[in-house]
């Protein structure tokens, strides 16, 4: 399934338009994940500077919702597919649809995830492999399917992981949550000396607890936000708007010296402790 959602008339400026406000290029930026939380918050955040923007996800009304937005509020070219990131095949299909909707394919964010919530005792193959295959195989496969219209885009094209503080410390029912956003961080760092050779910078962020439906079952345990919050310099949770700003940051011409690293946004928590 797959629909493109036509730039409205904007009365945007074009120096607004063209990005040139916040030192983003103007290129298209492919977003996994977009139907939600982070992924669609991000979304907007780049729309807000003038980039198209295509959005993928597994559940096509997200999707469908979030490129709408993109294109009715911020006049931005705004494509939408499903697409599954645990598919190879599928993503090799769309990454060159993608690119031809955006007119040009520049940026790349991996923000599909899944928790696959489980301790070592009770976790399964089954859960193993498919957030593996999501979480990090996905974003890998991507990337290698976004080098050719990223050459055609130019340097300064840019990919933003989102790993997570798990990726930095373990966390007792998260066993394969850690092992992929582990991996993201080395896959980051691996990828981004490959693609340093074309000019392309490759970073990940890792956030800290973020107010998403992916949290939301957490949030119903008594006391567990309230414990989080406690731990938290800065005393609370975060928004995901506070996460998709540091991303798009990262996409822009302003972190053109900044790859192969990650940015903590946590509110101070793992600078205290580690959940
Ligand atoms: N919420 C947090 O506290 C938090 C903290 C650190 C990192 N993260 C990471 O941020 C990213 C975004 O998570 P979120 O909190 O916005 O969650 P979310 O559940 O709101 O969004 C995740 C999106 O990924 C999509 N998705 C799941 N499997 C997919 C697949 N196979 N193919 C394509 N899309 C798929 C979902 O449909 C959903 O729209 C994830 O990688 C998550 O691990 C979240």
């Amino acid at each position: 399934m797959k629909k493109s959602t036509p730039a409205k008339k904007s009365t945007r400026s074009a120096a607004v338009r063209t990005g040139d406000r916040l030192g983003a290029p103007n290129t298209g930026v492919l977003i996994t994940g977009g139907g939600s939380g982070i992924g669609r918050e991000t979304a907007f955040a780049l729309a807000e500077v003038g980039r198209p923007v295509a959005i993928w996800d597994v559940k096509a009304e997200g999707a469908e919702e979030t490129a709408t937005i993109c294109s009715d509020r911020f006049g931005v070219v705004a494509d939408w597919s499903v697409v599954d990131v645990a598919d190879t095949r599928a993503i090799e299909l769309a990454v060159p649809r993608a690119a031809t909707a955006l007119g040009s394919l520049g940026g790349f964010v991996h923000a599909a995830g899944v928790s696959g919530a489980m301790p070592i005792d009770m976790i399964d193959d089954d859960v193993w492999d498919s957030t593996l295959d999501i979480n990090l195989r996905g974003g890998v496969m991507i990337c290698r399917a976004v080098m050719e219209p990223f050459r055609r885009a130019g340097p300064g094209s840019a990919v933003v992981f989102i790993s997570s503080i798990e990726g930095l410390f373990g966390s007792l029912f998260l066993t394969a949550y850690c092992a992929s956003k582990g991996g993201v961080l080395g896959v980051m760092r691996s990828i981004g000396q490959r693609f340093a050779m074309e000019g392309f910078r490759v970073n990940a962020v890792c956030p800290g607890a973020v107010a998403t439906p992916m949290l939301a079952p957490a949030f119903e345990l008594p006391g567990f936000r309230e414990q989080l919050e406690e731990k938290t310099p800065l005393g609370r949770v975060s928004t995901p708007d506070e996460i998709a700003r540091p991303i798009r940051f990262l996409l822009s011409d302003e972190a053109s010296f900044i790859t192969g690293t990650h940015l903590t946004v946590d509110g101070g928590l793992t600078s205290v402790t580690a959940i």
